[in-house]
């Protein structure tokens, strides 16, 4: 079984390009991100390893084969991000028009939906959570959660949220099968949380 650790904060940064590097093999094809170039998303990684409370990474051997991004200050990592690579990130909406659509329509309901679409109830979120996909449906994933929520319980923290693509069905069926409950639906996106004992 692979060995999972914490990282401390100042040892995050060598890892986001092998974390950007199992991004792109794992994540469904309907993820924005997953358009990017390496990159570009070392560079997103890099941002958002900084501005995570936890990061957990399951090795084998050497190899980066599972993580777990956390925290409750990660959009504000995701807007710096967009304001130092928007015209990277708009070249690649352009030359994918079916993301642009989607984007130009949830910027055009931003000003209406910002107090209901983007925030969750819970202020510690789950960002991100991936596995390998050669290992996946064997228990990292929930290996990787259970790290989380151990040192979570241990820092007093009650209870987080996530938000996950309501296509992404093999995600909702794993978050459902570790314990979340659906708080609500947005369109695409559906809002889940957990409660710590
Ligand atoms: C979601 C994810 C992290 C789960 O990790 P995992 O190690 O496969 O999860 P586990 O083995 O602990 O749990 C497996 C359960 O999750 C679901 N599951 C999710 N992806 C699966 C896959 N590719 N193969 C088998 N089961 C999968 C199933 O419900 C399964 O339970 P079941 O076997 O009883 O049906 C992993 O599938 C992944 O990296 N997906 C791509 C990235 C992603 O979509 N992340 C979530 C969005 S933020």
């Amino acid at each position: 079984m692979p060995d999972i650790l914490f990282i401390p904060p100042d040892d995050r940064l060598p890892f986001a390009r092998d974390i950007a590097a199992l991004h792109l093999t794992a994540f469904p094809s309907s993820h924005f991100t997953t358009l990017f170039s390496i990159n570009l998303l070392e560079s997103y990684y890099s941002k958002l390893l900084s501005y995570s409370d936890a990061v957990i990474i399951a090795f084998d051997a050497e190899n980066v084969v599972g993580f777990i991004l956390a925290g409750t200050n990660l959009g504000y990592g995701v807007s710096k991000f967009v304001s130092a690579y928007r015209f990277s990130l708009f070249a690649i909406l352009l030359k994918n028009p079916s993301h642009l659509c989607s984007k130009i329509i949830s910027a055009l309901n931003l000003p209406f939906r910002r107090t209901s679409r983007y925030k969750s109830n819970h202020s510690y979120r789950l960002f991100s959570i991936c596995v390998s996909p050669g290992i996946q449906g064997k228990g990292l994933g929930s290996q990787l959660l259970s790290s989380l929520e151990y040192y979570l319980a241990s820092s007093s923290i009650s209870s987080y949220g996530l938000s996950v693509k309501s296509s992404n069905s093999a995600a909702v069926r794993f978050y459902l099968m570790n314990g979340f409950l659906v708080d609500r639906s947005d369109g695409d996106l559906c809002f889940m949380s957990k409660g710590l004992p």
